[in-house]
Order: C-alpha cells, then structure tokens, then sequence
C-alpha cells in the first residue's frame, strides 16, 4: 500500500502521499495541502523542506557520504579529471574518450571573450572583491552572445553551456590578474582543462611558465570536490532565478552572489582570516573556541558546522590529506596548518561541539591549499565558483528539462492590519 500520511483538521480527514527516493530518503507531497486545507507549510532556511527531485548529486549527512550521478566523490577524485566530472554532472555520464575530445574541442573552440569585457573590469577599483568583477563580467556576457540567449531545449542550451564552461575561467583569471596588476592571459588551449585554469591564473608574461603538476593535480581534485552539493544555498538561488527563465549566464551571475557569503563559499577565505588572527594574537586556539561557544559572541569557528553534514565532510578529509601533501613541500611549509590541525583536535573533544554535531566542512582545509599556491584570500571563492560551476549548470538544466514551475514561496504576514491614511 503506497504510504500516506492521514490526518485531521477542523473537521477534515486529510491525506497526503508519501514517496521515496532512490536511497530511502521519504517526503510527504504536499503540493495539494493548501488546496485541501487552507495551510501553509513554515520552514525558514527550507531546513525541512524539499524544492526538487533531483538525479545529479546524492548526500548523506549522517553517514558523511557525498556522490554525483551515483558515483563517490573518492572514486572520483582517483580515477578522473575535472573537464570528466563536467560532463558527468552536467550530461549525466562520465564521457567516452571520443566524447572528452569533442566536448573539449567545443570549449577550446569558445575560449575567447569579446575584448570590450575589459572594458568592464578595467572601470572597477584594483580594490574591488573579486567575486564582485566576476558576478558582473558573468551577467555581462549575454550582452556579447545575445543570440546564444533564447532556447526550448537540451540542444538550444548547449551552446550556452559550452559557451559559460569556456568563457567562466577566463574571468575568473582576468578577476586574479587584475587584483595582482598584472597582464591579461589567454586561453592555451594545449594544455588541459585545469592546466590552462592554472595557466591563465599564473602565467607571467616575462618569464617561462609550465603549470606545476603537483598543483595542477591538487587542483584537480579541489575543483572535483566543490563541483555539485544539491541543494545548497548557490545552487538554490541559480534555480529560482532560473525558473523564471532567465538566461543561464544572469543564473550563474546569481548563483556567484549567493556563494559569495561567508556562511556559504566565503566561509574559506573567513577561515583563512580566522586562522590567521589565532596566529597574530599569540596561537591562543582556547580562547577562540571559547568564543565560538559563548551565545553572547557572535563568533563562529569558519570551517566548521554544516546544514546537512552531522558528520565528518567527506570531502574535508581528502582536502586534508591534500593541504598536507602541498604544504608537506619544504617551499610550502605554513604554521597555520598546524594551527588548523590543533584547532580542529580540541574542538572535535569539546562537547559544545561533539553535541552539535559540528565538523570541519568543505571550507575548513581548502584555503590553506590555496594559499601554498599563492592565491590570495580574496580569490579564495572564485576557487570555489570555478568548481561549483558545473554544479550550477546541471541543477539549472534539470530544472528546465523538468518544467519546473516558477519559484514563488508562500509566507505568514504579520505585519499591521489594514489601516487607512487620515
Ligand atoms: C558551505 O549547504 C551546502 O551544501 C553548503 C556547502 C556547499 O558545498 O555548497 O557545503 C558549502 O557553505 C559549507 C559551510 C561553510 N560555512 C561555514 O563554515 C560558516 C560557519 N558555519 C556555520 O555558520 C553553520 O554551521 C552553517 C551556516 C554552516 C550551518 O548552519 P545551520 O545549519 O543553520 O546550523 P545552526 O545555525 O542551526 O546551528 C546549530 C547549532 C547552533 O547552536 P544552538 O542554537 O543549538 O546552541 O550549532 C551552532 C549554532 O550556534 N553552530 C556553531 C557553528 N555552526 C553551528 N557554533 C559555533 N561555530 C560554528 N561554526
């Protein structure tokens, strides 16, 4: 007997369906309760409330279990390149070796933005956040493809997408470069996807470059490991916006937004800032996990603590032997790693936050890989946009693909009642 939950108000007996997803997880559909009853749902932060079936990304919080189209993130941080994942998430299969060709051929083949976009970053301030220059050199780019803008299905939206996979990195270069003064970089397009990121984030026009291929691999896996995650708050803004059928570039300008807060992707640059002023005032890890847990502080450990994750981030502990692999090079070595092993040791023994549930998350160890390759703090998200992207994309597809109706909340008013001007 298909499950339903039964139950009476002001009279009425009400019944709801109940349906499960691929890995058990069950939800009651209530899309006729309003209807039935007059009721509305209550759930600030959507803390209990499901916005979609989705097939691209599975997580488990409790077990600390993280995989996209099926496949664990471990599988695929060993066995494949990001460009792979990119076409996993947003296709929904890891591509044959023909299929990686093409794909990549499509991208190279796109890797030029129209020269007036400079225009663009050159009228901001060298001052400026990065991520600021990017959501609007992202939202920008329609203005230079305007006819990539209008499409009813899959094979009209390719060319957007393909378009966003060329063009996002060399923006977020161009983010980099100018916040350092140097010269622009181009695509080169003989190298590969992450190569070329490295490239056009590195590459001074004065000397030999040649991406350093312990980074290029670190990067690799960083950029697999922030590539999709549901629901999160980016990816659920990139859907609203884009139920109203907003182009996909404005989506992803949205999406950029939405990362860009330090509860969310700017969590990485917050932890390295915290990290940092634990250093400058003496290493007193005590006093700042005090903090954290005074209510009256409005502190919190950056790093740490997740909505869905009451347990270890899996993608925390490989970054972890990541930050340990890069920095563990004598060139690299940082003493804030060993701040953030010790800091993350007392926590993890302190009850506030054994009871909680509270565990270094994605952000906690990313930044200190960042910085051994010398990207400054501020770039510290557009690192990780340039992982979430793919995510972005497949979430905003499968939003269109499905005809998902547009996004509209309902809410409780308690504002004043009506009053009239006298
Ligand atoms: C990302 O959603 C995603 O998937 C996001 C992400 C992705 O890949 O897209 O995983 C990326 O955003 C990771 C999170 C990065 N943010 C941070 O590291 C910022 C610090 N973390 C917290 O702000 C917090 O943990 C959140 C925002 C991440 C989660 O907040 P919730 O789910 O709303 O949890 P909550 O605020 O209800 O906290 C529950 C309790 C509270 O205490 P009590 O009221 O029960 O006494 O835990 C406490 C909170 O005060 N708490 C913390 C804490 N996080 C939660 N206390 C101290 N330090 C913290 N970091």
């Amino acid at each position: 007997m298909k499950d339903k939950i039964r139950f009476n108000y002001e009279g009425n007996f009400i019944e709801l369906p109940i349906f499960e997803g691929v890995e058990g997880e069950k939800a009651i559909d209530i899309r006729r309760l309003r209807n039935a009853t007059g009721l509305v749902t209550y759930d600030p932060g959507y803390k209990n409330t499901g916005s979609c079936k989705s097939s691209i990304t599975y997580l488990d919080g409790e077990a600390g279990i993280l995989r996209y189209r099926g496949y664990s993130i471990e599988d695929l941080c060993e066995n494949c390149s990001f460009i792979e994942v990119i076409h996993l998430l947003i296709f929904g299969h890891i591509p044959s070796k023909k299929e990686k060709e093409i794909f990549l051929s499509e991208i190279r083949e796109k890797s030029l933005v129209d020269e007036d976009l400079k225009g663009i970053l050159k009228s901001f301030p060298k001052t400026a956040h990065p991520m600021c220059i990017l959501a609007s050199l992202t939202a920008g780019l329609v203005a230079f493809t305007p006819k990539l803008g209008s499409y009813e299905d899959i094979e009209q939206m390719r060319p957007s997408i393909i378009k966003m996979l060329a063009a996002f990195p060399i923006l977020a270069s161009w983010t980099h470069r100018k916040s350092r003064g140097l010269p622009l970089n181009y695509a080169n397009n003989s190298l590969t996807y992450v190569g070329n990121i490295a490239h056009m984030m590195f590459r001074r026009p004065h000397m030999d470059y040649k991406p350093n291929p312990i980074e290029v691999k670190a990067l690799n896996k960083l950029l697999i490991l922030h590539a999709d995650h549901e629901q999160n708050c980016s990816s659920s803004t990139v859907r609203i916006v884009g139920s109203s059928h907003a182009d996909l570039f404005p989506c992803i300008a949205a999406g950029l937004s939405a990362l860009w807060g330090k509860l969310h992707g700017g969590a990485n640059q917050a932890v390295i800032e915290m990290l940092e002023k634990i250093s400058v005032q003496g290493n007193d890890i005590q006093k700042f996990i005090d903090r954290a847990k005074d209510k009256n502080d409005p502190f919190r450990l950056m790093g740490f603590g997740h909505r869905v994750y009451k347990n270890y981030d899996p993608r925390a502990k490989i970054l972890k032997n990541i930050a340990k692999e890069v920095l563990g090079q004598v060139s690299n070595r940082d003493p804030i790693l060993d701040i953030a092993i010790e800091l993350e040791q007392r926590a993890l023994e302190d009850d506030y936050f054994k009871s909680r549930k509270l565990y270094p998350n994605v952000d906690f160890y990313s930044g200190l890989i960042y910085r051994a390759m010398d990207i400054p703090t501020r770039m510290f998200t557009v690192m990780f946009a340039l992982g979430r992207l793919p995510g972005w994309i497949s979430q905003w597809l499968e939003m269109r693909q499905n005809n998902e109706p547009i996004g509209r909340p309902r809410q409780i008013y308690v504002g004043p009642k009506r009053q009239d001007i006298k």
